[in-house]
């Protein structure tokens, strides 16, 4: 038997595929490189010494897809495969509904056919919209602002259906909030094509003299110093979970979202200074107006996730930020 992960050569993906594999699952992985490169498949096997399976399968494919299921025994899915950029979404929202969503169905359409009937799904706290308090729990009201968060929506509500005529279905919605940071190795991390939306991969591409300061966006939210909160998570403890929500899953069915979040909020001057201290570089930034679609506070309560999974954040924000350093002085 087997793990299918699909988008397994992403940021995340590639971080979840070395946990399972040193953990010693079986593994096939399936990625089109929409957002990842080739060479990522070779470094998790240079960090694991271990093999597996690789498709260049696009979802919207069915033919390809359903080869993976008739040459693989695949008993789960880990489904991280999809376009995950907030603001690329709202030009191009047929794009991404179109992408996220029908190659899902095609996905699950194929589990179905091969009686595979578990998926951990790669959700997003972007599900959560503005919340109106914060820790956030799973069980805050739902609501969405983009198209990107949309089709997280969206596809929680498809797989949650899966269950209710069929309960031989386990779905685990893994509700992500900010992933940071690289694997110890620096040979796996956060490389974006072009300019970086989110903030960590911006600020290393300052580091390395890419981009010459970080634009703040506002310093004027009601938060401690004004600048925007948010739940900052090492990517390998991001992957970790997964492991962790794949275990559970093998022995539960039923449908649970979980929050995968450290429980701490730190604002972007607080990553600024993090990133200067832990690395000793000097990060130079300009406040800039607010971007269109932030929120000031969003960071986890966690609880859930280490009372249902057995799971908690186990690194630093010092951590995260050498990590970061660490891959993106080596492969920038
Ligand atoms: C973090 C903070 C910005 C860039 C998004 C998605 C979410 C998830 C993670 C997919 C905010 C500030 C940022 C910059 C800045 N992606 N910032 N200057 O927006 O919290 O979450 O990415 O699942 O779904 O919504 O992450 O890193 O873009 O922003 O000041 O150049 O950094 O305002 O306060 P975000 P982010």
């Amino acid at each position: 038997m087997a793990v299918l992960v699909t988008g397994g050569a992403g940021f995340i993906g590639s971080h979840t595929c070395v946990e399972l594999l040193n953990a010693g699952e079986n593994i096939v992985i399936l990625d089109n490189f929409s957002n990842s490169k080739p060479d990522v498949l070779d470094k998790i096997k240079a960090i694991t010494k271990k093999d597996f399976k690789f498709y260049e399968v696009d979802l919207l494919d069915p033919e390809g897809v359903e080869k993976v299921f008739s040459e693989n025994e695949i008993d789960t899915v880990i489904h991280f495969a999809g376009l995950k950029a907030v603001g690329e979404s709202v030009q191009k929202p047929l794009e991404y509904y179109y992408n996220n969503i029908t190659g899902t169905l095609i996905l699950c359409d194929a589990m179905r056919k091969h009686h595979c009937k578990r998926i951990v799904f790669s959700s997003s706290a972007t599900v959560y919209g503005s919340p109106k308090t914060v820790p956030i729990r799973e069980d805050f009201p739902l609501s969405t602002t983009n198209p990107y968060g949309s089709t997280k929506l969206m596809l929680e509500q498809i797989l949650s259906d899966l269950y209710v005529p069929d309960h031989d279905w386990s779905v685990m919605l893994l509700r992500y909030f900010n992933p940071i940071g690289a694997h110890q190795s620096g040979m796996i991390g956060e490389n974006p094509n072009g300019i970086p939306n989110n903030l960590m991969p911006y600020v290393c591409q300052v580091a390395v003299g890419k981009l010459d300061h970080l634009n703040v966006f506002g310093n004027d939210y009601p938060t401690p110093d004004g600048t925007g909160v948010r739940d900052y998570i090492h990517v390998v403890d991001l992957a970790v979970g997964h492991l962790k929500a794949l275990q559970y899953a093998r022995k539960h069915t039923g449908v649970e979202a979980v929050n995968l979040g450290t429980g701490t909020g730190y604002s972007v001057l607080d990553i600024v200074h993090s990133f200067e201290k832990a690395n000793n570089i000097k990060i130079p930034y300009e406040i800039a107006p607010r971007r269109a679609g932030d929120i000031a506070e969003c960071y986890a309560d966690p609880a859930k996730a280490k009372e249902m999974l057995g799971w908690v954040a186990q690194y630093n924000i010092e951590t995260m930020c050498k990590d970061a350093w660490n891959f993106i002085s080596n492969n920038h």
